[in-house]
């Protein structure tokens, strides 16, 4: 596969030339990884099957369009199982085009981290097995990572449940996986590319949560539950609000917070997650659940907008605990730490193809390995004018500073957003896990232009 299959459906063809490919022994790789991962004594293997396909789907009375879902649905299955089990995904691929699984926040071996780097696509009609430990609690999802700018538009994510046994019990706990559509004046979807979707990348006005068009969600009044929200847009970031009420933030990317914040609104950027305790409210309220202006520096510029309603039922009794302290997250490096590394996030300008979204001035970065047990110290820098949300394949960080200044939190994270002209100094560890990693912005479309970089972990 070259670097021209994988961007045909973009305006801007980035190189000719292949950037990445799965190294020749990656299907020795996988089997190993596969075989190597065992639960926890005492747990489970929990097996899926999912398939890839094209669907129709509909979105308003008599608008459909050709959709692609996972096993039928948009979102995909909720996939969940508890820290020490083994996920066993068995998948096929009934696409037209090759595609790849990638789950998006676990610390799988890279091996299974479902990149194009990695693994040997799947072709159309081929399946694969995916077969591996899940180390942590949270809200995580899965999405290809191939051709991902049309195959996650399409309908391609669903969210990834992991347990543990000693978190906070709330009254109920919804999931919402929250997407936008950009649909053409038949309803069908609307043309990939274009100069606005290349720099702002692809924001629609069609707003879903869970694959429906603003829903009504229900709650018991007095009830406290726990919302895990994903944000599966190709670039819409989402300033959520729930009718203006408070509540408090639990978790984050990369699972629990310390202690529970208090908030009216929560920045979810592209592929950002939070864990919510929503509630409690009085019998009949309604409240708008809706995405507050968030300016970043986009062409099109975007007005408070609704996802969806949240009504309130009769009362039903509670039983939620919320601990004050939900658990303890060891600071990784201080503040003042030297950067061992300082990745930009900026443009590229060449005659071929003009301005385009890189990392170090480069499309599709090779940056240098990283030695397993060296802490990382990354200032990764933003020189655009932009907001571009980071994301790191594989491993958690954490936030040391922004512009020099602290993070409200202590938080571990796949997902940071860096502000326009901004330096981001983050702290990870590479463990035991070998092989080739990537990091990249999550605007599916600047990714695609080669706003990614990646590298090895060795020993
Ligand atoms: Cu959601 Cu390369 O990731
Ligand atoms: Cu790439
Ligand atoms: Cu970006």
């Amino acid at each position: 596969m070259t670097e021209h299959d994988h961007h045909h459906a973009h305006h801007h063809h980035p190189h000719g030339a292949v950037a990445h490919a799965a190294p020749p022994d990656a299907d020795a790789a996988f089997d190993r990884a596969s075989q190597a991962s065992q639960p926890d004594p005492g747990r489970r293997v929990v097996g899926v099957e999912l398939e890839a396909r094209p669907m129709r789907r509909p979105i308003a009375p008599g608008a459909e369009f050709d959709a692609w879902g996972f096993n039928g649905r948009i979102p995909g299955p909720t996939l969940e199982a508890d820290v020490g089990d083994v996920l066993e995904v068995r998948f096929t691929n009934r696409l037209p085009e090759a595609t790849t699984i990638h789950w998006h926040g676990l610390r799988v071996p890279a091996p299974m981290d479902g990149t194009d780097m990695v693994q040997r696509p799947v072709a159309p009609g081929a399946s694969l097995t995916y077969r591996f430990r899940l180390p942590d609690a949270g809200t995580f999802w899965y999405h290809p990572h191939m051709n991902e700018a049309v195959q996650i538009e399409r309908g391609l994510y669903g969210p990834l449940i992991v347990r543990a046994g000693d978190e906070p019990a709330l009254d109920g706990e919804q999931i919402l996986v929250i997407d936008d559509l950009k649909l053409d004046s038949r309803g069908d979807l609307a043309r990939f590319g274009g100069f606005v979707q290349w720099h702002d990348g692809r924001e629609g006005d069609v707003r879903l949560i869970n694959g429906a068009r603003e829903p009504e969600l229900s709650i018991a009044a007095g009830q406290i539950e726990r919302w895990r929200i994903v944000n599966a847009a190709s670039a819409r970031y989402v300033r959520l609000s729930i009718g203006g009420a408070p509540f408090r933030i639990l978790g984050t990317t990369g699972g629990l917070l310390e202690a529970p914040v208090e908030a009216r609104d929560v920045l979810l950027v592209p592929a950002g997650r939070v864990d919510l305790a929503v509630g409690p409210f009085e019998e009949g309220e309604e409240l708008a659940i809706e995405a507050l202006p968030y300016g970043r520096a986009t062409i099109k510029r975007r007005k408070t907008e609704t996802f969806g309603t949240l009504r309130v039922g009769p009362a039903r009794p509670s039983a939620a605990q919320i601990p004050d302290r939900l658990r303890s997250i060891p600071a990784l490096a201080d503040a003042t730490a030297t950067p061992t590394r300082t990745p930009d996030f900026g443009v590229k300008l060449t005659l071929r193809h003009g301005i385009q979204f890189a990392v170090n001035r480069e499309t599709h970065h090779r940056d240098a390995p990283v030695r397993v047990g060296d802490l990382q110290i990354w200032d990764v820098v933003n020189s655009t004018m932009m907001d571009h949300p980071f994301h790191l394949h594989g491993f958690f960080f954490q936030v040391l500073s922004v512009n020099g200044k602290a993070p409200a939190w202590r938080s571990w994270e796949d997902v940071v957003n860096l502000p326009p002209k901004s330096t981001t100094r983050i702290a990870w560890m590479p463990d035991d896990r070998l092989g080739g990693w990537m990091y990249h912005c999550h605007i599916l479309e600047h990714h695609a232009q080669g706003m990614m970089a990646h590298f090895d972990v060795v020993r």
